[in-house]
């Protein structure tokens, strides 16, 4: 496989545990990125995995290993720096190659064939028989410019104000979709690499990873995205880039800015996609291409794309008509801040009034109460909508919906419906304000309002319908992720009283689950092996899974970083959770409540004695001397490059800014510092050698 990074250590001091890694060791480590950036393209790219996941993590953890070792071999385009780590203390400004344009929008057909008058009165007619299109997706995302010099990553940028981003390199190095080095692939491919390359895409989320997401962080307390596009803009937007690469952006690729190559660059942009995606970058495959005889056909592929979005797994506003030559394009260029050779097709409005037939109460797994909508289905934005959540007693109250109102609702970014508003006027008098029931409608026992809190909860730890969304949740994307088992089985096996605890889970009676309908031999097993995958999932996600207040997932990634296995993090004391960076008051007392409680230390023991992984094979991460303090490297230090300096003091549990700030712990001072040493000196912050440096992880 091709390699081109070959160059591994020169450094040389035994004495400080940062010595020159063994050249069998550099060997390896070239190697298992060359394997794990091929597996990667393969499975994300591709979609085509040749390994299973556990043969990947173990690779990934070889690599991660040798490179914390050895932190002169993680190189920059090392598959292990998706996983983040780099923070920042603020974002830098890029200047663009040129100035990002936005789309000039059309509303329907009309504006569409203006659009195409337009551009015949612009083109000479002897011109005109060239012209074609291509309809696109409009995502709803972020979008994003990337720089790729001789077929390397090097910058990543946000489109900020057009002319100037904010670099987000460190952050969209964790997307796995984004290859790090084109053609990607490895061997696979006998392309060259363009000398540079900038391309112009957009990064989004998945309705259903936002979805979960929200569900997650709403379970656990903690802040919820308005919609899929701020989710992904405010995942990419992370001073911590280990942050980002817990959430689940995705990436489409549409426009080359600027493609230097020594091979015939491409003449269509048809062509240009098609070249992208050959050099292993995402191009969305959701493309229509219409001659200009054709735009009949390409108006009422446009008048009915409105329902084919709703079926995209990701968010569209609209899709993007665009002239198929870059030699027209070029001719065509630009009015104010718009080519004249694109259009934007959007689609207005994405409300509804519909009948309110029902209010009906729902139990969280917390025993949360929520209000439901249940709604007489209606058509909005292409999908039939036929719920939608009330969040709250006090929320009904405000909107003062009443059962049998007529309702506006909204779907907008997200896939959960809104209810807006009422219409007051258009009631007949036999509409009641509504009520919280007083009793759980699932058990029956009360339900509570706590003074201070807008939540409603049944206090019933027995009641089974809290029992069913825990197993929902545990089982679910994020937590344990087990193929084959979602809230059908959950409800089943809690309701026929296989499942008492979460540990049940692992102890299923097979025979009788053969005997019910639809568990036919290949569910079974499905269900079966699944279940079993499912055991060796990482500690981090079975921490997850338990569902603690305020523990989702990036919450239960830090904490295991720290601890290596559940045992010994039930065993840490309350302070100990306090003192790891990123862990709050709030969280730590609510892990430490929750382990003072038997049946859940309890709980951890029988998943353990099923076999659920509990420990980390890793070693503990060590006595992470540098943990807490936060290092500025400045100036030219005399053995290790910045990048080295900035490895050894994460490697030991530092953290590295950019910038000086009263939180800077130690300024690490090379030769012909600038700015960084002032700034140091005005803040009284200590600055230390390279030796010292050493001396403190020694
Ligand atoms: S082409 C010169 N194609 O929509 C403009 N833009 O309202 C070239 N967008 O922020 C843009 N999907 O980044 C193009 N398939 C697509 C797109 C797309 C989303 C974004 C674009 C811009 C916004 C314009």
């Amino acid at each position: 496989m091709a390699n081109r990074n070959t160059e591994a250590s020169t450094l040389s001091d035994s004495t400080t545990g940062f010595s020159t890694a063994p050249a069998n060791v550099a060997a390896r480590a070239t190697d298992l990125r060359a394997l794990l950036r091929h597996h990667q393209y393969q499975y994300y790219v591709l979609d085509a995995p040749e390994i299973s996941d556990a043969a990947f993590d173990s690779l990934f953890r070889e690599l991660q290993a040798l490179e914390a070792a050895h932190p002169a071999l993680r190189t920059a385009d090392s598959p292990t720096l998706r996983v983040g780590g780099v923070v920042a203390d603020k974002f830098e400004k890029v200047e663009h190659p040129a100035p990002m344009l936005s789309l000039a929008n059309a509303f329907g057909s009309e504006d569409l064939y203006a659009w195409r008058e337009r551009l015949k009165r612009f083109l000479p007619a002897e011109r005109h028989g060239e012209l074609s299109y291509v309809v696109e997706p409009k995502f709803d995302g972020l979008t994003v410019v990337l720089r790729y010099d001789h077929g390397d990553f090097v910058l990543g940028a946000t489109r900020g104000d057009g002319q100037f981003g904010e670099k987000i390199t460190d952050n969209l190095r964790t997307v796995r979709r984004l290859p790090l080095v084109i053609p990607a692939g490895g061997a696979t491919t006998s392309m060259h690499a363009p000398l540079q390359l900038i391309v112009r895409g957009e990064a989004y989320v998945d309705k259903a990873d936002f979805e979960a997401f929200n569900a997650r962080q709403s379970e656990a307390g903690e802040r919820l995205y308005a919609n899929p596009r701020n989710f992904a803009a405010g995942s990419l937007r992370q001073l911590d880039s280990a942050i980002s690469a817990q959430r689940p952006v995705k990436l489409w690729i549409y426009q080359a800015l600027v493609l230097e190559t020594e091979d015939n660059a491409p003449e269509t942009h048809s062509a240009m996609l098609a070249y992208l995606a050959q050099l292993g970058l995402p191009v969305c495959p959701n493309l229509r291409h219409f001659g200009d005889d054709d735009f009949d056909a390409l108006a009422a592929y446009l008048a009915e794309y409105g329902a084919l979005r709703a079926t995209l797994p990701y968010e569209v506003d609209g899709a993007v008509i665009k002239v198929d030559s870059l030699e027209l394009q070029e001719l065509l260029g630009f009015t104010g801040k718009d080519p004249r050779w694109a259009l934007a097709y959007k689609y207005a409005g994405e409300e509804a009034v519909t009948r309110l037939n029902a209010i009906v109460v729902n139990i969280g797994r917390t025993g949360v109460a929520t209000p439901n909508a249940v709604l007489e289905p209606v058509a909005v934005g292409g999908v039939i909508v036929k719920a939608a959540t009330l969040h709250n007693e006090d929320y009904v109250r405000d909107l003062d919906v009443r059962v049998g109102d007529q309702v506006v609702i909204k779907r907008a970014g997200e896939v959960i419906p809104k209810v807006l508003r009422a219409l007051p006027e258009l009631r007949n008098g036999s509409e009641a304000p509504w009520q919280m029931p007083s009793v759980c409608p699932i058990c029956g026992e009360p339900l509570v309002r706590p003074p201070d809190e807008a939540a409603t909860y049944c206090v019933n730890s027995a009641c089974p319908e809290q029992l069913v969304r825990k197993v929902e949740y545990f089982v679910g994307r994020g937590a344990m992720d087990i193929e084959g088992f979602g809230i059908k089985q959950a409800e089943a096996f809690v309701e026929l009283g296989y499942i008492k605890s979460l540990a049940d889970i692992y102890n299923l009676p097979w025979e009788k689950i053969a005997a019910l309908e639809g568990y036919k031999e290949k569910r079974l097993d499905n269900l079966r092996a699944g279940i079993e995958a499912g055991k060796q999932r990482p500690v981090a996600r079975l921490l997850t899974a338990l569902g603690i207040r305020f523990v989702g997932e990036t919450v239960a990634e830090l904490l295991m970083q720290h601890f290596s296995s559940l045992q010994a993090l039930m065993d840490a004391p309350q302070e100990e959770f306090s003192a790891i960076h990123g862990i709050g008051p709030r969280i730590a007392e609510s892990v430490h409540e929750f382990f003072l409680l038997e049946p859940n230390r309890a709980l951890v023991h029988q998943l353990a004695a099923y076999g659920v992984r509990t420990a980390e094979a890793r070693a503990p991460v060590g006595a992470q001397p540098l943990a807490g303090k936060t290092f500025v490297v400045t100036g030219t230090l005399p053995t290790l490059s910045r990048e080295e300096a900035q490895a050894l003091i994460k490697a030991n549990g530092g953290k590295v800014a950019g910038s000086v700030s009263k939180a800077t712990a130690y300024v690490v001072l090379g030769e012909n510092a600038g700015s960084k040493l002032d700034k140091a000196r005005e803040l009284g912050i200590p600055t230390i050698s390279e030796e010292e440096l050493r001396a403190l992880v020694a």
